[in-house]
């Protein structure tokens, strides 16, 4: 048992995303914590730990899940969320961090690709940020143009109206990406 499980889940955290072969994974976790506190500065540890690790499902290549694997991308997504969850569970076992404290962590990861509360918005808010001024070129550049249209289509639905005023502000060095950003933009 850790004296610092916080501390202690942070670090494993971004040492598994440190392993991570998808390159944007590190900044993108960062990132979510960034815009997390930008949307709320009070955010309390367990959406901030939730905020780093949402995603570790993607880094640890012997358990995540694929896409290739499911009918749809919701059903994906479902998957992906809930084997995140799954994986901090254990990082949060493992450094001795308070039963509750986990639940309420692994709530919030399972819940931030769709929300539900108030908590899991913010997080779900700061996370489709983050693809949007981070991942998105990546994205682009490992998938081909429908997709990479599909993909920020979902993702600008999934944006709280504060949210989708705050991507406005957004530009890319790929020209063809700022088109499709007004475009879904003035599409609503
Ligand atoms: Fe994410």
């Amino acid at each position: 048992v850790n004296s610092h499980p916080i501390e202690c889940t942070k670090q494993a955290i971004r040492s598994a995303i440190a392993k991570s072969r998808v390159p944007e994974d590190r900044l993108h976790a960062e990132n979510t914590l960034e815009w997390l506190l930008k949307l709320n500065g009070d955010a309390d540890d367990a959406l901030r730990i939730a905020a780093l690790g949402h995603d570790i499902d993607r880094a640890v290549e012997s358990l995540r899940v694929r896409k290739t694997d499911f009918s749809g991308f919701d059903a994906f997504k479902a998957a992906h969320a809930r084997n995140s969850a799954l994986i901090l569970k254990d990082i949060m076992q493992t450094c001795g961090m308070d039963p509750a404290l986990q639940d309420d962590i692994c709530l919030l990861v399972s819940r931030h690709e769709t929300g539900g509360d108030e908590r899991s918005d913010l997080l779900k808010d700061a996370d489709s940020l983050s693809f949007f001024q981070v991942n998105l070129p990546y994205y682009a550049a490992r998938n081909d143009w429908d997709t990479t249209e599909r993909r920020s289509q979902w993702g600008y639905q999934r944006l709280s109206l504060g949210a989708r005023e705050l991507i406005s502000d957004f530009s890319y060095r790929n020209g063809r990406l700022n088109a499709l950003l007004a475009r879904i933009i003035s599409q609503g």
